[in-house]
């Protein structure tokens, strides 16, 4: 028997990878950019073992069966053809977050899986080749396989779309306060969403402009432009729902809340306090800030009718392995 278990953590884009210009190798339709949450992480124990007759999945300790074992399975398939071995494995997972609205728990998820399942096969993967390994579980995986400021270049092709640091946790203290308006789980996952992209006319202009935005949003970054990184990311972030809501069938994520946040959150910035807003595929409202504003930031969020919760973290590291199989 090999066993292995890692930990990785969600992250939020700031920069968004919406449309695959191939779906099976998730090769994306434009780079993007994140940050590694801290404090949020998903932990896998990944043992394969000769006497299994077949792949079995647990998730946040219930066995799992259908679409997300399928899609493990294919995972563990690529992993096993990589390190020549042909033994099933038994594959626990445990969020200590909530899954499916709006914290991309398959990002953590594949990124985990990815280091686990290669390191029990023996194989000594870079951290590039874990990325673009990770990247075929879940396109966002890839990057939150670096630590801390991420990019993930789109590449021309499997070879060279992975996600490397351009930033540690330490050169930033950003803060992401979720604001948690629904806890049900998304109706339209992202996998169908990056798929029906390219039927909105929106999405090629999206792309047109994304080398531009990465450029603005990096720089930022490096030199912790706060007003230049908010501006960019509310900008990225409602091209990326204007994509959304042109498809065909069109996909809308949010609730009355998310749309009182994105209305709020300028005003609150222009009257002084810095933060601006992004979100993914779900409602919940990623509110970023520096570090210094989280508490009064926290305190606005609680007078805000809709508002079911928050959740805080700051930047986290890279995906890690952990010394044993005890889960959280
Ligand atoms: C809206 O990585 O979840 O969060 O590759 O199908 O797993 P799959 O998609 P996923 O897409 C993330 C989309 C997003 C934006 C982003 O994180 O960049």
């Amino acid at each position: 028997m090999t066993t292995a278990t890692a930990q990785a953590f969600p992250n939020i884009a700031f920069i968004k990878y919406w449309g695959n210009r191939s779906d099976r190798l998730r090769l994306p339709a434009n780079g993007s950019i994140s940050m590694n949450l801290a404090g949020l992480y998903t932990q896998t124990c990944v043992s394969f073992e000769p006497g299994l007759a077949a792949d079995a999945l647990v998730l946040n300790h219930v066995p799992s069966l259908g679409r997300s074992l399928h899609r493990v399975i294919s995972f563990l398939n690529v992993v096993r053809r990589m390190a020549g071995k042909k033994d099933f494995a038994r594959v626990t997972s445990e969020n200590n977050f909530p899954t499916g609205a709006g914290i991309a728990s398959s990002a953590a998820a594949y990124a985990a899986l990815a280091v686990a399942a290669s390191h029990a096969l023996g194989l000594d993967l870079s951290e590039c080749e874990l990325s673009r390994l990770a990247r075929l579980g879940s396109g966002s995986a890839a990057r939150s396989v670096p630590g801390g400021f991420v990019e993930w270049q789109k590449g021309e092709a499997d070879a060279d779309s992975y996600a490397y640091s351009i930033a540690t946790p330490e050169h930033w203290a950003l803060v992401d306060l979720i604001a948690i308006v629904a806890n049900e789980h998304k109706p339209v996952g992202s996998s169908e969403g990056h798929r029906l992209a390219g039927t909105s006319p929106l999405q090629a202009a999206r792309v047109a402009g994304a080398e531009q935005r990465l450029e603005i949003g990096r720089n930022a970054i490096l030199a912790r432009d706060f007003a230049a990184l908010a501006e960019v990311a509310e900008l990225d972030s409602n091209l990326m729902h204007a994509v959304m809501m042109t498809s065909s069938p069109p996909l809308f994520y949010w609730q009355p809340a998310s749309l009182a946040l994105m209305k709020i959150v300028p005003q609150w910035r222009k009257g002084g306090l810095p933060v601006f807003y992004t979100l993914d595929a779900g409602p919940n409202v990623h509110l970023i800030c520096e570090a210094s504003s989280a508490e009064i930031l926290k305190s606005h969020l609680d007078e805000i009718p809709g508002v079911i919760s928050t959740i805080q973290a700051g930047p986290g590291g890279p995906a890690h392995l952990v010394p044993d199989c005890t889960l959280i």
